[in-house]
Parts: C-alpha cells; sequence; structure tokens
C-alpha cells in the first residue's frame, strides 16, 4: 500500500465546514489497513470488517483492497456488505426470525448461529438455498467462559450473557454440517487477552476442531493501536491454523477506523453555571452515544483535562437532556461563539449509532481524499431523515 503521512487534522478542515460534521481521513485509513495487511501477510488469516462499528461504505473500495470482507448483524448490514463492499459476507445474530433468514441464506457465505436449536430450526432454509446454488458455511458462536474484560456491558462472558454456546450444550450434540466456531469475548483489548482466551478455547472446545475449516476469533482486537502486540497476536492464529489445519477469520469494527475520523463542532453559546459551559451544535446523546453509553470523555484538539490550561469548561450538547454533557476540559484561552471544536476518533461506533433524538440533524459525513487531502462532502442530512424514521 503507498504511503503518505497524515496532516493534523486542523490542517485538513477547511474553516467553511458545514458542522456538525464527521470527516474521515483516507490516510489514517490507509495506515490502518497497512498493519492489518502485514498480519494477514505474516499468518494467512483473513480480516473482515465488522460493519456494526464502521459502515461508511465510501471508503470500502479502499477497504476492499486489504479486508476479505464484511461481517453483518442483521440483513439489513450483509445487504449493504453485498451491495457496497463484495467478497466474503458473513453474518452472525444473537437470534434469527424466519424473514432474517430468508434474506440471509440469499447475501451471506457464512452464517454463524447462536444455538444448537437456531442451528436445527435453519438448516433446512440453508440447505434449501445450496439447492439453489448458493454456497453457505454455517458455524456456532461459542462462549469459552472466560472473561477479560473490565465492563461487564462489553463482556459477552459475563454471567448470564446469552451470548454463544457454553461447552456444556455441547454434550450429545452432533457437528456434522458445522464448518467452524465463532468467538467475541474481547473489547479494545491487546493480544495477551487473546492468547489467554484461546488456551481455554483449545481445551475446551479443541476436541471439536478436528472436522471444522475455520475458527473465527470474533472483534475487539485493538490491532492498531500503538504499541499493540502484533507479534503475539500473529503467534496465536499461526498456532491454531498450523496445529489444526484451520483458516482463522478475525472481524475487528474499531481496529480498522481507530484513529481515523473526527467530528467536528461549532461553539453556539457559552453561559455561566457554576463554571463556563460550551453550548456545542452536536449532542452527546445524538451524535455520540458512546460517551454516555461507555461511558468515556473523548480527545478534543487543543484540549487538556481540567485545570491543566488556562480556562476550564464543561462541554455540553444542544439537546434537552440535562446529561447532554460532554465532558471537562482545559484551553489556552476561552472558547467564545463560532469557534470550531474537533472529538477525536469518532469514526467507530459513534457514526453507526447516530440518531435524531429532538429532531436534531444528522452530523454531515466528508472524507478526507488520500495523496490530495482534498475534502469531499459525501453526505448531508436533513428533515427528511429525520421524519422517514416517524409516522
Ligand atoms: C460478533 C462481533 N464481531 C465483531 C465485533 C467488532 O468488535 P470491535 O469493533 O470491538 O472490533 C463485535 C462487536 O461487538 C461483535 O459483537
Amino acid at each position: 500500500m503507498p504511503k503518505a503521512a497524515p496532516l493534523p487534522w486542523p490542517q485538513l478542515l477547511p474553516s467553511t465546514l458545514p458542522t456538525p460534521c464527521f470527516v474521515v481521513d483516507e490516510e489514517r485509513l490507509l495506515a490502518n489497513l497497512r498493519v492489518l495487511e502485514t498480519v494477514q501477510q505474516r499468518t494467512g488469516a483473513k480480516i473482515l470488517l465488522a460493519l456494526k462499528g464502521f459502515a461508511m461504505f465510501s471508503t470500502f473500495g479502499l477497504l476492499r483492497q486489504v479486508l476479505h470482507g464484511a461481517c453483518a448483524s442483521s440483513p439489513h448490514e450483509a445487504r449493504l456488505a453485498r451491495e457496497e463492499f463484495g467478497k466474503e459476507v458473513h453474518a452472525f445474530a444473537a437470534a434469527y426470525s424466519e424473514a432474517d433468514m430468508a434474506e440471509l441464506v440469499e447475501l451471506a457465505d457464512h452464517i454463524v448461529f447462536n444455538s444448537f436449536a437456531a442451528w436445527h430450526q435453519f438448516a433446512p432454509m440453508v440447505q434449501a438455498a445450496r439447492q439453489r446454488g448458493r454456497t453457505i458455511e454455517c458455524g456456532l458462536r461459542i462462549n469459552p467462559e472466560h472473561s477479560e474484560g473490565a465492563v461487564s456491558i462489553y463482556n459477552p462472558c459475563a454471567p448470564g450473557s446469552r451470548l454463544g454456546i457454553r461447552r456444556a450444550a455441547f454434550a450429545g450434540q452432533r457437528l456434522e454440517g458445522i464448518d467452524g466456531l465463532h468467538f467475541h469475548t474481547l473489547c479494545e483489548q491487546d493480544a495477551a487477552p487473546l492468547a489467554r482466551t484461546l488456551e481455554v478455547v483449545e481445551r475446551n472446545f479443541g476436541e471439536f476442531f478436528h472436522t471444522l475449516k475455520w475458527l473465527n476469533f470474533g472483534g475487539g482486537h485493538h490491532i492498531t493501536r500503538p504499541g499493540y502486540d502484533l507479534d503475539l497476536l500473529c503467534q496465536c492464529i499461526t498456532r491454531v491454523q498450523e496445529r489444526y489445519g484451520l483458516q482463522v477469520y478475525l472481524e475487528p469494527g474499531e481496529a480498522v477506523a481507530l484513529n481515523t475520523g473526527v467530528l467536528v463542532s461549532t461553539v453556539l453559546d457559552v453561559v455561566d453555571a457554576d463554571m463556563p459551559i460550551v453550548l456545542l451544535d452536536t449532542s452527546a446523546p445524538a451524535h455520540m452515544p458512546d460517551v454516555l453509553e461507555m461511558p468515556y470523555r473523548p480527545e478534543v484538539v487543543n484540549a487538556s483535562l481540567p485545570g491543566e490550561r488556562a480556562w476550564t469548561c464543561r462541554l455540553a450538547g444542544k439537546s434537552c437532556l440535562a446529561g447532554d454533557v460532554i465532558g471537562e476540559y482545559s484551553f489556552d484561552t476561552p472558547l467564545n461563539m463560532g469557534d470550531t471544536l474537533i472529538f477525536l476518533d469518532m469514526a467507530h461506533y459513534s457514526m453507526v449509532k447516530t440518531t435524531t433524538f429532538n429532531g436534531l440533524g444528522l452530523p454531515a459525513i466528508a472524507l478526507a481524499e488520500q495523496g490530495t487531502h482534498a475534502l469531499r462532502m459525501v453526505r448531508q442530512f436533513g428533515y427528511e431523515d429525520f421524519k422517514m424514521r416517524l409516522s
């Protein structure tokens, strides 16, 4: 892949940019793709894009050059993958309706089931689609019952988790017709948690591997984060592929788009309420819901923790929610109406999770093109996008 240094964000953004606006930088996406390509070249693993994390399809032409396809959580994502990504389309959901499966058997190359009952229910539909000429491989999602995550809403192995089949449920089951197993247990993690998880997976499910074609390690691998242990990741993949003759798949969402995009916002007002409160033309619940849901405090260009710079304030959104607060930050000088703020690392999850709560307009989506750094407005939203979801 060609190499060019990404420009600092303020240099990429024209002063005329309408806000709020997500801007994704192709150079930064390329930098991530180079890392993912290295993993594929070193190991022969196949990496897919998890659409739930990043579905900006105007970038798929670039992503397709390296990634082997996309994984979908629903028929809509599977259709987007088929229409816009091409290559392999994989699907997993905690449960499927008959209508979901009727669409998925026409769209997906791999379908992963979350229970033996679901597999048995839909095996005849898969078989009928194969007779019509579709090639579909089927898999089961397993729950290794080994937690590496501290936050329970992001821990598929937490007590009571509905995600994945536990080892005990394999007793008395036959795996004829099953081509692979899938586990997804990590969230923003390095390779050491993967290595520990893999040991448990091998110990408890290894006896089934000899009849399978593939093992899908799911997502949650922070592969493109600086300092990520790529050697250990490659060792894990190579060991499984060599020992069992399996094809390993990875399906990261976040790692594909990590640090590749920003949300640009404008200061609408500054009010005083125990401290300066900066009101923005964006909103935490509507445009960056993970700020409240995870929760986390996004980084802002030219800002630091409260008290570290001369002027401390609270950044807040313009919705009615009292808790529409992004966080407390300090700046070198006070912010004023019309100033621009750049929220970092907003390409993954924020863009796919936006809502029109309060009738707020959805942020526009722009792309900074590789090589020229020219900014292309890909999509702007309006009243119709709000109205069409209601009746
Ligand atoms: C089954 C599955 N695959 C892949 C992913 C992508 O994870 P991430 O974006 O953290 O890499 C998720 C995220 O929830 C998932 O549930």
